[in-house]
């Protein structure tokens, strides 16, 4: 092989990896957004308004994500939540909240890095997730 082709082919395989990943990204100021973009960004960004910077929510309106029993059970009803919003009333840590919340406009690897930040940050030892679990779960709600 022609030493020259690979660096070509490199070039070709990393900016059809970023224009799949920009066409993920929806609406607003999540479009565009890189891998680079890490989950604390985003969670201070898109989650911070309902589930506060230390992850308590809201007493009576937003559930906590420390902790969390629900949260830490299930890492696709999680990855459901995030995609789909929910208004079904939730038990967390033994208090029930009726409250709503909306779908996150995420692409797969920003869901997968906001979650991986949650499960992981205030004393949360959670899973890891990678955009593919995303996107299988994405795929089971078209
Ligand atoms: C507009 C307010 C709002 C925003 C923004 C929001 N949530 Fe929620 N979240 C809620 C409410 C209300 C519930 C309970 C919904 C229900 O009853 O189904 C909830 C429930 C959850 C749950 C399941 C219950 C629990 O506490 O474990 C998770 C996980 C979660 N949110 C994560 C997130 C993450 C991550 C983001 C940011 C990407 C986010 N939320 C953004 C309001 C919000």
């Amino acid at each position: 092989m022609h030493p020259q082709i690979i660096p070509a082919l490199a070039g070709v395989v990393i900016s059809v990896f970023a224009a799949c990943n920009g066409s993920n990204g929806s609406s607003g100021s999540t479009a565009g957004a890189t891998a680079s973009t890490d989950g604390k960004t985003i969670y201070q960004k898109t989650c911070v308004a309902c589930h506060n910077s230390d992850g308590m929510g809201a007493p009576g309106m937003y559930p906590p994500l420390a902790k969390s029993d629900f949260l830490l059970a299930d890492k696709y009803r999680a990855i459901r939540q995030l995609l789909k919003g929910s208004s079904t009333p939730v038990t967390v840590n033994g208090t029930s909240y009726t409250g709503m919340m909306p779908p996150q406009p995420l692409s797969d690897e920003e869901a997968a890095q906001v979650l991986n930040y949650v499960y992981h940050a205030w004393g949360n030892n959670g899973f890891t997730l990678n955009a593919a679990d995303i996107k299988a779960v994405r795929d089971t709600l078209k």
